[in-house]
C-alpha cells in the first residue's frame, strides 16, 4: 500500500516511452488485455494466481493483483525483456517480446487489488 502515491509519479515520469496513455502508459483495449491475460495463463498460472480472485497454485507465489503492492509494475519491463524475472524457482528462463511486455503489464495493470 505504501507503493500507491510513490507508483503515480514513477507512472507519469515513464509514460512518455508507451503508445496509449492511459493508466501507466501500457494499453487498455479488450484485444491487449486479453493477450496479456493469455501470456499470463501460458507462462505463469502454474504457480501464480493471475486473475482477479483466484490462488496461487504455488505457495509463496504472490498472486499478479498484488504485484503493484510489492514494486511499481514498470520495474518488471526490463526483467522481462531480459528473462530475468522468470527464473525464478524452476520456471525455465525466457524472454517476452516488446508488444507482449506491453500487454502483459497491461493486463496486470487492470487487475491489480489496490
Ligand atoms: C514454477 C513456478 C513459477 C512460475 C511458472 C512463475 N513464477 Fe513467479 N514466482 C514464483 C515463486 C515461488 C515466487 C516467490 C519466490 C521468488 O521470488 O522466487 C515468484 C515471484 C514472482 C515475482 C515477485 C518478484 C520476485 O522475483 O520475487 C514476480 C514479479 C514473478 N514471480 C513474475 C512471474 C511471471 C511474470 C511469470 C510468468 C512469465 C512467473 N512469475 C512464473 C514461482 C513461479
Amino acid at each position: 500500500m505504501k507503493w500507491v502515491p510513490v507508483l503515480g509519479l514513477v507512472v507519469l515520469s515513464m509514460s512518455g516511452g508507451h503508445v496509449a496513455a492511459s493508466d501507466g502508459g501500457y494499453p487498455t483495449d479488450a484485444a491487449s488485455l486479453a493477450s496479456g491475460r493469455e501470456l499470463a495463463e501460458i507462462h505463469c498460472a502454474v504457480c501464480h494466481a493471475v486473475g482477479p480472485d483466484d490462488e496461487s497454485a504455488q505457495a509463496g507465489a504472490p498472486a499478479f493483483r498484488d504485484l503493484s503492492n510489492l514494486y511499481p509494475l514498470e520495474s518488471l519491463e526490463e526483467p522481462l525483456a531480459e528473462g530475468i524475472v522468470t527464473g525464478h524457482d524452476g520456471m525455465p528462463e525466457f524472454a517476452f517480446a516488446p508488444d507482449d511486455i506491453d500487454a502483459f503489464l497491461g493486463y496486470l495493470a487492470s487487475i491489480q487489488s489496490r
